[in-house]
């Protein structure tokens, strides 16, 4: 099926993190293609797997990365198509320096930037899904019925000293 959603990450080391834009995708029923690509070790592998899905109808561009976190800037150069990023987690407070390289992109070439982590990881792939429930009604729906399904986990766990 082709891709509505493009998935890239810098490293093999995001896979642990990434994993849950795929898992949340998956449960969305959100078609997505998904590759490690570096933004500064293989540039032009990353430019051509852009075009390439993008060429067979992708709509939002999902890319987490880590450190000096170019990945989605540089794919946000490549496409006007939403791009979200990403920041992975690192030793530096946390993903401050992911965090920062991700989101302080200069005026005129934005990065949707979520937080560090699975958060930011899921949230991603809800966001995407939510893009493309404005086209497809079925989307909208499928992240409705996950907001319902939140809500009664949390009605569900009433008083927490009872259980
Ligand atoms: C970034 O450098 C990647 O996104 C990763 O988060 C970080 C470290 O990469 P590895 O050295 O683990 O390949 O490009």
């Amino acid at each position: 099926m082709d891709p509505l959603v493009i998935v890239v990450m810098g490293s093999k080391s995001d896979w642990d993190t990434m994993s849950y834009v795929c898992e949340t995708l998956d449960g969305f029923k959100v078609p997505h293609a998904v590759r490690v690509l570096s933004a500064h070790r293989t540039p032009d592998e990353l430019e051509r797997f852009l075009a390439e899905n993008i060429a067979r109808g992708a709509q939002v561009v999902i890319a987490g990365a880590g450190g000096a976190a170019h990945l989605a800037g540089v794919c946000a150069s490549k496409t006007t198509l939403p791009v979200l990023g990403v920041p992975m987690k690192t030793d530096l407070a946390g993903g401050l320096d992911s965090l920062l390289s991700t989101v302080q992109m200069p005026a005129g070439i934005p990065v949707a930037t979520f937080a560090t982590g699975r958060a930011g990881a899921v949230n991603a792939a809800i966001f995407a899904t939510m893009i493309l429930g404005r086209s497809r009604p079925e989307y909208q729906k499928a992240v409705e019925d996950h907001r319902e399904v939140a809500a009664a986990k949390v009605l569900a766990a009433g008083d927490p000293r009872e259980g």
